[in-house]
């Protein structure tokens, strides 16, 4: 079954979320519905949706599952509050990284993390909060990689014939489905989603152990979120749908003060798209290429090669994994 899209522009915005708060109100009646907001674009958008269809009967969660950018708990909790919605911060560090131990295909790191948080962490919390429902912002570029087998995202199942009733023991809503990222940023600046947030770069849900190639360990990931935050501060300024780092599984020969120094690779990719189905390297200064690799050396220690991915997508795609 194909789902349309729907693209929305000034005219239908506010149709499109009166008519998607009263679905929701409809669905989960009475009762309580909870949901995972990470500070990204489209968890942000279904909290502000959800929050205006529940009120007080969303639970809104963030789950620190260790995989997230510098300083990322902090920084949206204080958003969100500022916008009067109550977020928990729930810690589940320990339960992804042992469900990562020891797995370096990336399709199975992807299946662990779905597990764990929908098995795990939702499973509990479902139990704990009385809800029957998790209300999640699914796109519909997620829908079409995971349906082509392409990647396995880590928020669809229906498509894929998984009854998350059967399986996780709740229904899942998503509100989002039929639109794709340009028009989730525009639902999420009318439901009143700062600049800072409904214009933010994408970032998958697998969070940064989709930027660790091979086996995800906490070391790999503070080496990770070193080098991302280095490349959001950097590239802040230019106009490119998304811009990451990646770490690299394989070791390179360097030298550092005069003496052989086996490190580590990192690899920065940036990208024009309008909604991640195609997308080119963006044609980046070489001062700026120049200035990424000299902070990224630096600054991260055992880093001693740095390289910038120009191809595009596709045969590449946006994420490593
Ligand atoms: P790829 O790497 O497939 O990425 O070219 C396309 C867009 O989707 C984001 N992405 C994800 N988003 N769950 C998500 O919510 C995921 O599992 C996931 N994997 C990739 C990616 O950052 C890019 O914007």
């Amino acid at each position: 079954m194909s789902i349309e899209e729907i693209i929305i522009d000034d005219h239908n915005v506010k149709e499109f979320v009166e008519q998607k708060t009263a679905e929701i109100s409809v669905i989960v009646g009475d009762g309580i519905a909870i949901n995972a907001l990470s500070g990204g674009v489209d968890s942000s958008t279904v909290t502000m949706l959800g929050h205006k269809a529940l009120g007080e009967r969303l639970k809104t969660y963030f789950i620190q599952n260790g995989l997230m950018r510098k300083d990322e708990p902090q920084k949206v909790l204080s958003i969100f509050k500022e916008l009067g919605v109550n977020v928990e911060i729930i810690d589940a560090q320990d339960e992804f990284f042992d469900a990562l131990k020891g797995i370096t295909d990336p399709e199975e790191k992807r299946e662990a993390i779905t597990q764990t948080f929908y098995k795990k962490v939702f499973g509990k919390l479902v139990q704990e909060s009385g809800a029957k429902f998790l209300l999640q912002g699914t796109i519909l570029t997620d829908v079409d990689e995971t349906v082509a087998g392409i990647k396995r995202q880590h928020n669809v199942f229906e498509q894929l014939g998984i009854d998350p009733q059967k399986a996780f023991g709740y229904r899942i809503i998503e509100p989002l489905v039929q639109l794709r990222k340009d028009s989730v940023r525009k639902v999420g600046k009318y439901l009143g989603l700062p600049a800072s947030i409904f214009d933010r770069i994408p970032f998958p849900g697998p969070a940064l152990a989709a930027r660790v190639i091979g086996e995800v360990t906490p070391e790999k990931i503070e080496i990770v979120r070193q080098a991302t935050h280095i490349v959001e501060t950097e590239l802040a300024h230019v106009s490119a749908f998304q811009y990451l780092a990646i770490l690299h599984q394989d070791k390179v020969t360097g030298v550092r003060d005069g003496k052989r120094d086996f490190g580590m690779q990192i690899e920065i990719r940036c990208w024009d798209s309008i909604d991640a189905r195609i997308a080119e390297p963006t044609r980046l200064p070489y001062h700026t290429l120049d200035k990424l690799a000299n902070r990224i050396v630096n600054e991260i220690p055992g880093v001693v090669s740095v390289t910038y991915n120009i191809t595009p997508k596709p045969p590449s795609t946006i994420e490593a994994i």
